[in-house]
């Protein structure tokens, strides 16, 4: 189908996932259709990219409901292999981004986004689309990927998608079934923290150290909440910085229970130089 497309001088669009869809899915699906015809849908649960102590074995699996949300969507094919067609006995081969893959959801998860970088090539090569949608509420994994296509000359653009929440501000992921009821409520922390820091920089405040104390003390006042890593950084480098006077990401790391959840707020000058700065939340 790609092929044929790209003869045709069709511009083909894919929305990688690991299944499990959620409205998250859907809006990166959505746009893929107002900008792309075809649109291909991959689910493949990616072993490489889990820790031995992760939930590979236990990772949320909805074949049936994602294949009839995927029809309804529009999605004019679904790519969804098995492990040994993606991973032959003897495979060796990897893609890793240096330096970047070692911070924060690096540190806390070694050789996850050298699984992830490994699939997204390999996803790119097979499907062979010229757009590539993912969610911002991975977005250290969303800067790698532009890392890896410009890295590599990859012939592909990256489209990165907004963060869908529900009503409550907890952002959907497949994860979010794992927690019980009281932890479900608890896991608002993580939005509620964010907020309190946007309400900070909407006042002034720009020192990133005051900024990140706030983040500590609302995660911290929670009492299910185990704080992972609560940084800001550059959005580019995703290194911490000082100060908020350019294109930064606040980030969220915290385990509610025994669920793992992250969350970002993006934020960026509005004009190049301006103090005013435009909340992505
Ligand atoms: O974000 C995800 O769901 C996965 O990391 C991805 C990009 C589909 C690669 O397995």
């Amino acid at each position: 189908m790609a092929r044929q497309a790209r003869e045709q001088n069709r511009i083909i669009g894919l929305a990688p996932t690991m299944g499990a869809l959620h409205e998250g899915h859907a809006s990166l699906i959505a746009r893929a259709k107002r900008e792309c015809s075809p649109v291909i849908a991959s689910i493949f649960v990616n072993p490489k990219q889990f820790g031995p102590n992760e939930d590979f074995a236990k990772y949320p699996s909805a074949f049936e409901s994602d294949t009839e949300k995927l029809k309804q969507a529009g999605v004019d094919a679904l790519f969804a292999p098995e492990a040994a067609e993606i991973y032959p006995r003897d495979f060796s081969t990897y893609v890793h981004v240096e330096g970047l893959s070692e911070r924060l959801e690096g540190r806390s998860r070694p050789g996850h986004f050298r699984g992830v970088t490994t699939i997204v090539m390999k996803l790119l090569q097979i499907v062979q689309p010229h757009r590539a949608y993912f969610g911002r509420k991975d977005a250290q994994q969303a800067r790698l990927i532009e890392l890896m296509v410009r890295d590599l000359n990859l012939d592909a653009e990256i489209a990165v998608c907004p963060i869908v929440r529900d009503p409550d501000g907890l952002a959907l992921s497949s994860r979010n079934v794992y927690l019980n009821g009281e932890e479900r409520k608890a896991a608002t922390v993580l939005f509620r923290a964010l907020q309190a820091v946007k309400k900070e920089l909407e006042a002034g405040s720009r020192d990133a150290l005051h900024l990140q104390a706030t983040l500590r003390r609302k995660l911290e006042s929670e009492r299910l909440a185990a704080i992972d890593y609560a940084e800001i950084v550059d959005a580019e480098s995703f290194e911490p910085v000082t100060r908020v006077a350019k294109a930064c990401y606040v980030l969220l790391a915290v385990f509610i229970g025994k669920t793992r959840l992250i969350d970002n707020l993006y934020l960026e000058p509005k004009s190049p130089g301006s103090d005013h700065l435009a909340f992505h939340l």
